[in-house]
């Protein structure tokens, strides 16, 4: 099939682009940087054999859209381009909306103008908000606690509208735990442009020696160490769901919503000794307040991505480590280190 990859040059967007094309897909990336590099590209190269295309437009652009959709006989949009850091979008709700609901309006006006009825949305279980329960189901209440999460909940309700009214319209809602980890090679992983927020990132450049100590948000949690829990997903893993949720929409002609995530928990300090034992060094940290908007615990039910899409995650969080530490140490500077060489 021919793929286009709305924020393919971003972290899960590029390791999905390497899954699509190892099954055999066509790849068309649409990026406007705004949060990724353009040294990402040659690396794609390089990992799947095949030249990458790409088009450097703003989702929000009506006319380069339709330009795009004129110029390649689409058969199916996966949708990652979205703003993601939480902070920045309860400074910035407004740039939040823009991004992430306006772009999204955009590419389906786009796809319903060329007939392209098939859409994998990357959502994110933040639209859980501060869960009842745990382990999450789809059939969770569905909360918003802040802006960027906002976007997520009305893109999926919008396009719940949308599909209602065009049979021919099916979207997959995939609904990301926490992604971390890098391809094994050690050639595309995560790069913060600034201070990490989130904590994967941050635990590598301390072990990297960029930062001093890690921060770890609450110690008082009723957790197994008093530190919060989530369930980490490995990237490889998550971007195969991509791979899936295509071929589940070409066969089923209808949508789904599922949860990606592993269904265990891991507590933050449980991580940092997994990472120690994968990288072989010591990542200092001291126990602070907590964070703002924080939950104690919060990991998925799969069961359903198993049903529907006939996927589990298979990389533990040795396997997430260890290739979060391959990616940091051979990049130190994430791509900037290749640009600047
Ligand atoms: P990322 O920032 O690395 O990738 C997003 C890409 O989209 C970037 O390359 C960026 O330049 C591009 N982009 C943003 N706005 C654009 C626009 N208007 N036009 C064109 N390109 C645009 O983020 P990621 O971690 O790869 O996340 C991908 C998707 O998954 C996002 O929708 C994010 O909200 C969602 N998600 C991420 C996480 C996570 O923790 N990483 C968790 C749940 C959901
Ligand atoms: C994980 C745990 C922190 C940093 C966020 C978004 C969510 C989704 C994934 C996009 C928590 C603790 C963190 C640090 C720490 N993104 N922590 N010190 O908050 O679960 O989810 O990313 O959709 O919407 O909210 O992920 O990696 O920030 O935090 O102790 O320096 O690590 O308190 O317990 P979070 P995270």
């Amino acid at each position: 099939m021919r793929i286009l990859v709305t924020g393919g040059a971003g972290y899960i967007g590029a390791h999905t682009c390497v899954v699509l094309a190892e099954r055999g897909h066509d790849v068309v990336i649409a990026d406007n940087f705004s949060n990724s590099s353009p040294a990402v590209l040659p690396r794609l190269e390089a990992l799947t054999g095949r030249p990458v295309v790409l088009a450097r437009i703003d989702l929000r652009d009506a006319k380069a859209m339709s330009a795009l959709f004129a110029a390649h006989a689409f058969d199916a949009v996966i949708h990652f381009a979205a703003l993601k850091a939480v902070g920045e979008s309860c400074e910035k709700p407004l740039a939040y909306f823009d991004n992430n609901i306006s772009g999204s309006l955009v590419l389906l006006q786009a796809m319903k103008d060329a007939g392209v009825g098939k859409l994998v949305f990357s959502s994110s279980a933040t639209v859980y908000g501060a869960p009842d329960a745990v382990p999450v189901g789809e059939d969770s209440p569905l909360r918003v606690t802040n802006p960027y999460g906002r976007t997520k909940l009305v893109v999926e309700q919008l396009l719940e509208d949308v599909c209602r009214s065009d049979p021919g319209l099916h979207v997959a809602n995939l609904r990301y735990f926490n992604p971390v980890g890098a391809h094994p090679s050690g050639m595309i992983g995560e790069d913060p442009s600034d201070i990490p927020n989130n904590l994967m990132p941050y635990v590598c450049q301390v072990a990297a020696g960029r930062r001093e100590r890690l921060h770890v948000f609450g110690g008082d949690y009723p957790t197994v160490d008093g530190s919060g829990v989530r369930d980490y997903i490995h990237v490889v893993d998550l971007a195969r769901a991509h791979a899936d949720a295509i071929d589940f929409l070409q066969r089923e002609h209808r949508g789904l919503t599922v949860n990606l995530g592993t269904g265990r928990g891991v507590s933050v300090i449980e991580l940092v000794r997994a990472f120690e034992r994968a990288s072989g060094r010591r990542v200092p940290f001291e126990i602070v307040a907590r964070r703002a908007g924080d939950v104690a615990e919060v990991y998925a039910d799969p069961t359903r991505a198993h049903r529907l899409l006939g996927w589990r995650a298979q990389l533990d969080v040795d396997a997430m480590c260890r290739d979060a530490w391959r990616w940091q140490s051979l990049n130190p500077m994430g791509y900037a280190e290749r640009e600047a060489a």
